[in-house]
């Protein structure tokens, strides 16, 4: 923990209280953190509800201390100061979140689903509550991509993100370009290593980091995007004939979202599709279930940032940063932001058309785009 951090707890009198819902990868992961060799001072780990409590009950050093329930009114009506949502999902993690913060919970949650769809009232019943509701952990896992957007940013007008926002699909895609196998055998790969899902469905095609995508148009332009008006194009359809075109090209191919909003028109671009990257870029540079994102503002130019997109360990360093965001000063509220809707909104083919000339489709349904992302282009496959 940095000095700064420490600093501030030591100002508060008790310990922080936390209880995780869902104690799967990431749930599991802040767990072992708050009560390992590498705690957290002020920070103590006192309720866990799951469904299968009982079975895994017991894994957790100190774990006697710590109350197991399948119950989440147990940590409603409980002492805990915060709950962590790891649930994943809509239903019911959404309901429980509004139910923690009722009963006068702060809640961190890293479910982007729910913040891409729900966020905007639970932001404003989080206010209301005097609470706090932190998703750092929803988009990009450790990379600190919303911290650096709603703070380190919030001086800028921003116009632009273009970002790799999804790990899994980025692992298959860099395996693909570094070994010339075929999709289903970087999937496999990328499986077997714990990268990707039974069902890689909503990663391959698109949904999720349309999720992420619409979590930052919020945070970056101040509009409401519904998810399902992000156009999204499966990568199931990239070949390894796919990159050597792209190779030639001086480039490979990798999964971006792109956001770009026209301030004075409220007219908003948003879509998520594999695309040709330039070789040295960043997004080329970005590998394995790494992200990236490259976020252009009207005064500060291209801010670039990337991080471990993906993993329990990894992802659990933004939960608990958030954690300690809340201890630091357990009675902050933040305003809920005020969104608008945009007037327009584009996919890939608004995009082209509001592009460059050398924007074109290409035959077979696949669209190429020259895609000016200040220092680099990028071209959708
Ligand atoms: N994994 C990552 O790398 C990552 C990265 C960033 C964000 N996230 C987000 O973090 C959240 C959790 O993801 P995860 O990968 O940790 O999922 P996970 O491994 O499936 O964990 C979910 C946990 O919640 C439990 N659970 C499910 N439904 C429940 C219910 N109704 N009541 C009580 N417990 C329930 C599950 O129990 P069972 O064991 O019985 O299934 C499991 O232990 C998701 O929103 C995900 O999008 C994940």
């Amino acid at each position: 923990m940095s000095l700064a951090s420490s600093f501030h707890l030591v100002s508060n009198t008790s310990s922080c209280r936390v209880g995780i819902v869902g104690f799967g990868t990431v749930g599991s992961a802040v767990a072992r953190r708050l009560t390992g060799c590498d705690a957290v001072p002020g920070v103590t780990l006192s309720h866990v509800c799951d469904r299968r409590a009982a079975a895994k009950q017991g894994c957790l050093p100190g774990d006697t201390a710590i109350t197991w329930t399948t119950e989440i009114e147990d940590l409603l009506r409980s002492d805990v100061d915060v709950i962590v949502e790891t649930v994943g999902g809509v239903d019911p993690a959404a309901g429980w979140i509004r139910d923690a913060l009722l009963a006068g919970k702060s809640v961190v949650t890293a479910n982007k689903q729910v913040i891409a769809r729900e966020g905007q009232p639970l932001l404003v019943l989080a206010s209301r509550q005097g609470r706090q509701l932190r998703f750092e952990a929803a988009v990009g896992g450790a990379m600190p991509i919303v911290r650096a957007i709603s703070d380190g940013l919030a001086g800028d007008r921003l116009r632009r993100v273009v970002a790799i926002l999804n790990g899994t699909t980025n692992a298959v895609l860099s395996r693909m370009e570094a070994t010339g196998c075929s999709l289903d055998a970087a999937l496999a790969d990328a499986q077997r290593r714990g990268y990707a899902e039974a069902d890689p469905s909503l990663d391959l095609d698109g949904g999720d980091a349309a999720a992420k995508l619409a979590i930052l148009c919020a945070l970056a332009f101040g509009v409401r995007v519904d998810v399902a008006r992000i156009e999204t194009q499966s990568v199931r359809t990239v070949t390894s004939e796919d990159f050597d075109a792209a190779r030639r090209q001086g480039g490979t191919i990798r999964q971006l979202a792109h956001a770009e909003y026209d301030h004075e028109r409220a007219a908003l671009v948003a879509w998520v599709a594999p695309a040709v990257v330039p070789r040295g870029s960043v997004f080329a540079r970005t590998v394995g279930p790494q992200n990236a994102a490259v976020i252009s503002g009207a005064h500060a130019g291209e801010v670039s940032i990337s991080g471990a997109g993906a993993g329990g360990d990894a992802t659990a360093v933004a939960v608990i940063s958030d954690i300690l965001a809340i201890a630091r000063d357990r009675a902050a509220v933040m305003p809920a932001p005020v969104l608008t809707t945009p007037r327009v909104i584009g996919g890939l083919v608004a995009g082209l058309a509001g592009g460059r000339s050398e924007d074109r489709p290409l035959q077979g349904g696949v669209v190429e785009a020259g895609l000016q992302t200040g220092l680099e282009i990028a071209e959708v496959v």
